[in-house]
C-alpha cells in the first residue's frame, strides 16, 4: 500500500517534467513575441522581449515576478498559427484594469499620470485567442 503510493508520486513527477520540457514545438507553436522597455516610448530601457507559445495563451500572466517596471510595450510579431489573436496588456497584476489591446508594432504606453520620476507601469498581460471546439 506504501510502495504503491509512492511509485504513483514518481509516476506523476516525471509526467509533470515531461510536459515541462515538451514546449515549443508542432503541437505547441509559437504565437507572438513582445518587447518590454522601462520608460515610455518602446525605445529607451529596452528590458528584452517575452515570447509566447500555445500553451501560454488564454491565461492571465503577471509581470510582477520581473522585478522591472515595465512603462511601454510593444508587440512585434504575430505567427500564422495566432490568427485572431489578441495581445491585451492591463495596469494591474490579475487581467482586471485598462484593457488595452496591443496591435502589432504600435507602442502602448501604460496609461496614467507620471508621479516625480514614477511612471504608470504594465503589471499583466493575456493572449486572446479564438478556442476551437
Ligand atoms: C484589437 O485590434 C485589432 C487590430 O486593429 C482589431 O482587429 C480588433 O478588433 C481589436 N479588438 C478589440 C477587442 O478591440
Ligand atoms: C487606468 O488608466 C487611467 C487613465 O486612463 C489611470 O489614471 C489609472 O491610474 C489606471 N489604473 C491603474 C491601476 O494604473
Amino acid at each position: 500500500m506504501q510502495i504503491t503510493a509512492l511509485i504513483s508520486v514518481a509516476a506523476l513527477a516525471i509526467g509533470t517534467n515531461a510536459a515541462v520540457i515538451q514546449r515549443q514545438g508542432t503541437d505547441n507553436p509559437r504565437l507572438a513575441q513582445f518587447r518590454v522597455f522601462s520608460d515610455t516610448g518602446c525605445s529607451n530601457l529596452n528590458e528584452g522581449f517575452y515570447t509566447v507559445d500555445q500553451d501560454q495563451s488564454n491565461q492571465c500572466n503577471s509581470f510582477t515576478d520581473s522585478g522591472i517596471p515595465y512603462v511601454s510595450i510593444r508587440l512585434e510579431d504575430l505567427e500564422p498559427a495566432a490568427a485572431g489573436c489578441e495581445l491585451i496588456l492591463y495596469s494591474d497584476a490579475t487581467c482586471l484594469v485598462n484593457a488595452t489591446n496591443a496591435t502589432l508594432g504600435t507602442c502602448n504606453n501604460a496609461p496614467g499620470e507620471k508621479v516625480g520620476v514614477s511612471a504608470p507601469t504594465w503589471n499583466s498581460w493575456q493572449l486572446v485567442c479564438p478556442t476551437s471546439s
